[in-house]
C-alpha cells in the first residue's frame, strides 16, 4: 500500500460537527477567535506530518430546526462561523510544508473576486493552498446574501461548472510564464505583451479582462470536491484533484471510489490524478480500553438538541416535526434526500429513531467513528484504504484540538511504522505533496492545461 495522505478536518468555529462536545473540560473550540491557537495547532500537524488541514465553511446557518436557528446558537452548532482563509497566512508562516484546504462557495461568490483571494493565498503560502468548492445548501445563505431563494440543485452545479471554467482561465490563461520580468533597468515590472484578457462571455459570468494576480507557485490551487450526488461527481471527475467522501461503509465507500474514477476516465483523465479522502473520526488513547472509555465519556456530552439543528440544516427536514423515539423511515425531502437515506442505506435491519440519529452523528456528525489503541487504529485505517481505494482521510474530532494531538501522538507513529504515512514531505507545494516532486502546475489532462493551451495556441 502506499503512503496514506491524512488531512485534519476542521471549521473556524468553537464546534464543528460534534455536539454538545465543546463542554468538555479539555475542548479548545473557544480559542478559535485566537491566532495564537491556530498557529499551535498548524505546528503541530506539521511536527506529525499531515499532508494538511482542511477547513470546512458555510455562509449559511441551521435555522431548519424548529424552523429557527436558536437550537444552533445555543450549541454553537457551525455558529459562529469565522472565515477561515484569514486563518492561512499566520499559520503558513509558522510552518514549511503543511498544505490548507479552505471551502468557499461558487453559490453567491465571484469567480473573479475568488481567483484573486486563492491566487494571494497560494502567493503567501508559497504554493500550499487548495479550494473546496461547494454549491452550498442552506436556504438561510441564499436569503442573506441577497438571491432570496436557493437555486435549483443541479442549476448550483451548472453555475459551478462556469465559475469553475472562468477561474482556471484566470489562473492558467492571462498571466504567461514569465512574463513578470521585475526587471528595473528596463522599467518593466510586467511585460504587457505577456498578460492576456481571458474574453469570457458565458451565461452567468462575463470577464473579458486580465487576472488581477501574476502567477502563483501552483497557479491553479488544488482543486477539492465533495458533492455526492451524480452532478457532484460528474463535476468531481471532470475538474477535482481531490475528492472529500463521507461514507457510512467500506461497500458504499468502494462502490463511490470506482464510480467517480470510472467517470474520470471517461472525462479523459489519468484516476491516479484524483485523491480520494474519506471523513473519518478517530478517538485514540494509549490502550483499546482508555480509548473505549473515553469515547463513553464522550457519549455523555452529547447534545440532542444540537445533533437535530444540525441533521435538520443538512437534510434540509426539521425533525422536531418527528417523536424522538419512533423510528424514521420513508421521509422524502427536497434539500438532503442522500442525508435521509444515510442511515437507512448504512444497517438495513435497524429502524433508526431521531434519538439514535442524534448519539450517530453527535460524535464526528456522519463519519464512521474507529475507537481504539494505535495498532486498532492502524488497522482499520489500512482496511479502509485496502479495501475501497481511497487515498486517504479528513480526520474529524470529538474534542477539539484533543483529538487530533492524541491522533498525532499515539497513531501517526505506528502508522508511520508501518511505512503507511509519511515521514517527510516530498515538495514545498501541496500539489507535489498529493501527487509527487515536480508536479506544483496542473497536470496535462486537467481542463485548466487545455485552456492555459488553447491561448497560447492562439497567441503563439
Ligand atoms: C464530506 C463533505 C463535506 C462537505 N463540506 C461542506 C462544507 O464545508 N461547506 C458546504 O457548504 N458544503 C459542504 N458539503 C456539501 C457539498 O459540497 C455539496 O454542495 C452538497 O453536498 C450538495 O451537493 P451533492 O448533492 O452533490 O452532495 C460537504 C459535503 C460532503 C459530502
Amino acid at each position: 500500500m502506499t503512503q496514506m495522505r491524512i488531512f485534519a478536518f476542521d471549521f473556524n468555529g468553537p464546534a464543528h460537527l460534534s455536539a454538545g462536545l465543546w463542554r468538555h473540560p479539555e475542548d479548545r473550540g473557544t480559542e478559535y477567535t485566537s491566532l495564537k491557537y491556530w498557529v499551535e495547532y498548524a505546528k503541530m500537524l506539521e511536527d506529525a506530518c499531515f499532508d494538511g488541514i482542511f477547513f470546512a465553511d458555510n455562509v449559511g446557518y441551521h435555522d431548519v430546526y424548529k424552523g429557527s436557528v436558536d437550537a444552533a446558537l445555543k450549541d454553537g452548532a457551525q455558529i459562529p462561523a469565522n472565515d477561515p482563509a484569514y486563518l492561512i497566512p499566520a499559520m503558513a508562516a509558522a510552518t514549511k510544508h503543511l498544505g490548507f484546504g479552505v471551502t468557499s462557495t461558487t453559490a453567491y461568490d465571484h469567480p473573479y473576486a475568488l481567483a484573486r483571494k486563492f491566487s494571494t493565498l497560494d502567493h503567501l503560502t508559497n504554493g500550499r493552498i487548495g479550494w473546496n468548492v461547494v454549491t452550498s445548501y442552506s436556504d438561510s445563505a441564499a436569503k442573506n446574501l441577497g438571491t432570496g431563494v436557493q437555486k435549483a440543485h443541479d442549476d448550483r452545479y451548472e453555475l459551478a461548472e462556469e465559475f469553475i471554467e472562468v477561474a482556471l482561465k484566470l489562473w492558467e490563461a492571462s498571466w504567461e510564464d514569465g512574463s513578470v520580468p521585475a526587471d528595473a533597468a528596463s522599467g518593466t515590472y510586467t511585460d504587457p505583451t505577456r498578460v492576456h484578457p481571458i474574453g469570457h462571455q458565458g451565461k452567468h459570468f462575463t470577464v473579458p479582462g486580465i487576472h488581477l494576480c501574476e502567477p502563483s507557485p501552483q497557479r491553479t490551487p488544488v482543486i477539492f470536491q465533495a458533492g455526492g450526488s451524480s452532478k457532484g461527481v460528474a463535476l468531481a471527475a471532470a475538474t477535482a484533484e481531490a475528492v472529500f467522501m463521507n461514507a457510512t461503509s467500506k461497500a458504499g465507500l468502494k462502490k463511490q471510489v470506482d464510480t467517480l474514477r470510472a467517470k474520470a476516465v471517461e472525462a479523459g483523465r489519468d484516476p491516479s490524478h484524483i485523491a480520494v479522502l474519506q471523513m473519518i473520526t478517530v478517538i485514540t488513547a494509549p490502550t483499546d480500553a482508555e480509548a473505549q472509555a473515553k469515547y463513553e465519556e464522550y457519549k455523555s456530552y452529547v447534545s440532542y438538541e444540537g445533533a437535530m439543528a444540525r441533521y435538520s440544516g443538512w437534510a434540509g427536514l426539521d425533525m422536531s416535526a418527528f417523536d424522538p423515539d419512533v423510528p424514521f423511515k420513508n421521509v422524502k425531502t427536497n434539500a438532503g434526500q442522500t442525508m435521509v437515506d444515510l442511515f437507512s442505506k448504512m444497517d438495513p435491519t435497524k429502524e433508526w429513531t431521531p434519538r439514535d440519529i442524534a448519539d450517530y452523528i453527535g460524535i464526528g456528525g456522519t463519519s464512521p467513528v474507529i475507537v481504539g489503541g494505535p495498532q486498532t487504529v492502524a488497522d482499520e485505517l489500512a482496511s479502509w484504504v485496502n479495501e475501497t481505494g481511497i487515498d486517504g482521510f479528513n480526520v474529524a474530532h470529538g474534542v477539539k484540538f484533543r483529538d487530533i494531538k492524541d491522533f498525532a501522538e499515539l497513531a501517526v507513529p505506528e502508522l508511520q511504522a508501518r511505512g503507511l504515512m509519511r515521514t517527510s514531505y516530498d515538495g514545498p507545494t501541496l500539489r507535489e505533496n498529493l501527487f509527487g516532486a515536480g508536479q506544483a502546475r496542473l497536470p496535462q489532462d486537467h481542463p485548466g492545461a487545455a485552456l492555459r493551451d488553447a491561448l497560447y495556441a492562439k497567441i503563439k
